[in-house]
């Protein structure tokens, strides 16, 4: 089978590293991929945002499977543009990527299908939406629409939440995204993404992980795409996946099919656990990024198996399946990021990492026959090992070797549960 994988980052590196595994693949495209990508697939310049010259490009190669990494593309409709012309495509629909598309419909949704989730209100007037920041104290405030991981803020005093909602709605520093807010109370508690395989029927939950948002160790800094993760959280047990399950991912598969949106894909649900039970933070209508550098590595099965029959509706059918133990990736950062960073540096090292050590590649490129950086987040480093301590360790034994000037890093990576264990 010929497989496109759309997008350019560690995820899709991690998705290509894995398909490359199946005996199914007999060619590997990704658009437009990266330069670790370009060693094991072939690397097409198309953006992943480009829909018509992807649309081309797939019918022109007769490819048999489109995996879709980032969300813009599948809120823009890429897998329904595949569709319409007999190409199967992996995620959902436009129409299902509402869930991540628009943060007030994925609220009005949850709140239609009491799946449990922070108390909100959508505003588009600054007036009423300041008036009712100050009712909740401390609050999260959202852009309603996509804005590539700048659309969140946590607001601490009310000064920084009139200060947050005058650059959304008055100043509209985020364009269209954020002529919408939701305000919602702010939720404590500990983080976890949980993703699951749908056919729109059929749920397969995936290992759970925790991402570190922030820039910074402890939690410190801005928020960024994401600076580091592990799988499992041992905080997570058999107990609170049954529920996550039952009270939140059953729930929305049955009410997107409901109203007419099967979801099929892979769906990301940001959750935060609090007193009072899990609650959604968010949903993604993707994989996760940094989560699937350390949930890939672990999977048994043929992921590309996987995604025919979550496309054929035939999920029910295959037998998924993990390795036990624990993964860790830790995410060298440009200098800068996650503002404007540096670009164009030369990247040394990554030929002397220790064995068991992978290194997914996100921001990189090949420049006269050099490795440099091109982007904000450059590289995951990332192990695997029977436990999480030893995941982590052999993971920071890796980011030891690899340098470029500028590189920043997260030292604590699921340290305060490796610590918690001793
Ligand atoms: P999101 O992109 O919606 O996941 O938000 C980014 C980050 O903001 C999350 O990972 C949380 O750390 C934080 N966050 C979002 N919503 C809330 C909330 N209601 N209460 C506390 N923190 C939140
Ligand atoms: N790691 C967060 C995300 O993929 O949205």
């Amino acid at each position: 089978m010929r497989i496109l994988v759309v997008g350019g980052g560690g995820r899709e590196h991690a998705l290509v590293w894995k398909l490359a595994q199946s005996p199914k693949v007999t060619e590997l495209y990704c658009a437009p991929g990266n330069a670790g990508i370009s060693r094991e697939a072939a690397c097409v310049s198309i953006g992943a945002e480009d829909i018509p010259a992807l649309v081309d490009f797939a019918v022109e190669k007769k490819i048999g499977l489109v995996v879709v990494g980032p969300e813009a593309p599948l809120v823009a409709g890429l897998v329904d543009a595949l569709e319409a012309v007999g190409i199967a495509a992996f995620g959902p629909s436009r129409q299902a990527a509402m869930l991540e598309g628009s943060k007030a419909w994925a609220k009005e949704f949850m709140a239609r299908h009491g799946i449990p989730t922070a108390q909100y209100r959508v505003f588009t007037e600054i007036g009423p939406a300041v008036e009712y920041a100050r009712s909740l104290g401390s609050c999260a405030i959202k852009a309603d629409g996509l804005a590539a991981g700048k659309g969140v803020t946590v607001a601490d005093t009310e000064a920084e939440a009139v200060s947050v909602l005058q650059d959304l709605l008055v100043d509209q520093k985020l364009g269209p995204a954020g002529r919408r807010v939701v305000i919602e109370e702010r939720l404590a508690g500990e983080e976890v993404s949980v993703l699951a395989f749908t056919d729109g029927k059929t749920l397969v939950p995936l290992p759970a992980a925790q991402d570190h948002k922030r820039a910074y160790d402890g939690d410190r800094g801005p928020n960024t795409g994401g600076m580091g993760a592990f799988s499992p959280p041992p905080f997570f047990t058999r107990e609170l996946e049954e529920r996550v399950v039952e009270e939140i991912l059953q729930p929305v598969i049955a009410g997107m099919a409901v109203e007419g949106r099967p979801y099929r894909g892979v769906l990301y649900a940001g959750l935060m656990l609090t007193g009072d039970g899990p609650k959604v933070l968010e949903f993604n209508c993707r994989f996760g990024d940094p989560e699937t550098q350390v949930l890939l590595p672990r999977l048994e099965s043929d992921l590309v198996e996987v995604m025919v029959a979550t496309t054929e509706g035939r999920l029910s059918e295959v037998d998924i399946t993990w390795k036990p133990g624990a993964a860790a990736c830790v995410v060298l950062a440009a200098g800068g990021y996650p503002g404007p960073y540096r670009k164009s540096e030369d990247i040394t090292g990554l030929e002397e990492l220790p064995p068991g050590v992978l290194a997914f590649h996100a921001g990189t490129s090949w420049r006269d026959g050099r490795l440099v950086t091109s982007g904000g987040r450059v590289l995951g480093i990332t192990a695997t090992a029977p436990t999480l301590g030893e995941a982590v360790a052999l993971a920071y034994r890796g980011v030891e070797k690899v340098s470029f000037p500028g590189c920043h890093y997260r030292c604590d990576i699921g340290a305060r549960w490796v610590q918690a264990r001793g």
